[in-house]
């Protein structure tokens, strides 16, 4: 199961749940209750939104755990001890990359800040297929790490955008097979 399909059979659950509460409301509505049957449906109402407002928590905390706990964000103290390391620098509008080829196989470790305003530091594989991204920011270095398994021509996008030369703001990264590095 993918991540988009866990959120999707969250969404669909709940908005489920939330048809069925509106449904159950609309069905009540224009019912005539006296004194002591409006006092028992407000008491029941408290305890349904005490189980809703739970259960929402934990629906909450489970989505979140569930699609963020294998988020590729590494420790951001200290030296991740990546062999293969590269200095990367987004300006309006292009990106400097050192050095610009890496090896496939073992991890590497993307040093990603900005010499003047906010970036999208988006890696897209030769298929096109985005396959890692951090931001890139002014006065900050955010540290990113993958492990690239096919060799081949990569494409960085700026993707958070930038002005007037945000969508032509790419360059390349060269991958190459373990052996011929
Ligand atoms: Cu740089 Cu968009």
């Amino acid at each position: 199961m993918t991540v988009q399909d866990v959120v999707w059979a969250i969404w669909l659950i709940g908005s489920a749940l939330i048809a069925v509460a509106f449904l159950w409301i609309a069905a009540q509505a224009g019912k005539p209750a006296g004194d002591q049957a409006q006092r028992a449906s407000v008491r029941k109402a408290h305890i349904m939104q005490a189980w809703a407002f739970g259960f929402l928590v934990l629906v909450t905390v489970a989505g979140s755990w569930a699609t963020l706990h294998r988020f590729p964000i590494p420790a951001q103290q200290g030296p991740l001890d990546s062999q293969q390391v590269v200095d990367v620098v987004g300006r309006t509008w292009s990106w400097t990359l050192a050095p610009g080829t890496v090896k496939a196989g073992s991890e590497v470790e993307f040093r990603v800040t900005s010499a003047d305003v906010n970036h999208g530091f988006g890696i897209y594989s030769p298929t096109g297929h985005i396959v890692a991204q951090t931001q890139a920011m002014p006065e900050y270095t955010n540290k990113l790490l993958y492990r690239f398994t096919e060799p081949g021509t990569y494409t960085i996008q700026c993707i958070e955008y930038c002005g007037l030369g945000h969508a032509p703001m790419n360059a390349t990264l060269e991958v190459v097979a373990p052996e011929k590095g």
